[in-house]
């Protein structure tokens, strides 16, 4: 018989250390699948509203993901309103499916000074074209990238439940909760 290549996936513990393993990869190393997950918002209409993103940084310990953005993009507008996420990541190689629940705190100015020295040149010209980002232009390429201190802006997302589905031979589905302490529970999947 072929040995199990995710054993991981049979013990609650294991599990969501390795969810929280393949989150620290994706802040690390580029090719991972948790390097780009899809970020999830709730517009001022009530309407979801999903987008890929880059993550930034996993902190296991605190529970928290960090994402880096423009102050004037949607998304921020519509965490001013409803600051909660929801975050995925389909993680093909392990079969693993990620669906993370978030409290979302805009962290700005002072608060990220640090951070901003910290990114690389080109990251920084992200944050701060014009016209702002989702504005019409009356061409493709009528805007300019500028690196503004002031536009940057860090989600950072206090995890409040995460849930994981593995494809394997049996499928297995767990949630863990903050509020349980992340010990987590079976699901049927
Ligand atoms: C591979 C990839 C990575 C991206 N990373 C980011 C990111 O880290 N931060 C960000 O604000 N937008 C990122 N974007 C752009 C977003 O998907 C989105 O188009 C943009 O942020 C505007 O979203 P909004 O109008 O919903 O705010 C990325 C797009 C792609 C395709």
């Amino acid at each position: 018989m072929k040995a199990d290549p995710h054993p991981w996936a049979r013990d609650l513990s294991q599990l969501y250390a390795e969810v929280w393993a393949r989150l620290t990869r994706g802040v690390h190393d580029r090719h991972a699948p948790a390097r780009h997950p899809t970020l999830a918002t709730v517009t001022p209409e009530g309407r979801p509203q999903a987008r890929t993103v880059v993550l930034r940084a996993a902190d296991k310990a605190a529970g928290a993901l960090d994402i880096h953005t423009d102050l004037r993009s949607a998304k921020v507008g519509d965490l001013r309103i409803t600051p909660f996420a929801a975050v995925h990541v389909w993680d093909a190689s392990a079969h693993l499916q990620l669906r993370l629940e978030a409290n979302v705190t805009l962290l700005t100015g002072p608060e990220v000074t640090a951070i901003w020295a910290s990114a690389p040149a080109a990251s920084r010209l992200s944050y701060g074209s014009t016209p702002a980002p989702g504005q019409r232009i009356a061409q493709a390429l009528d805007y300019k990238k500028v690196a503004d201190p002031a536009s940057f802006v860090v989600l950072r997302l206090t995890v409040t439940t995460i849930e994981a589905l593995h494809l394997g031979l049996n499928h297995r589905r767990a949630r863990f909760d903050r509020g349980d302490d992340w010990a987590g529970t079976w699901l049927a999947p």
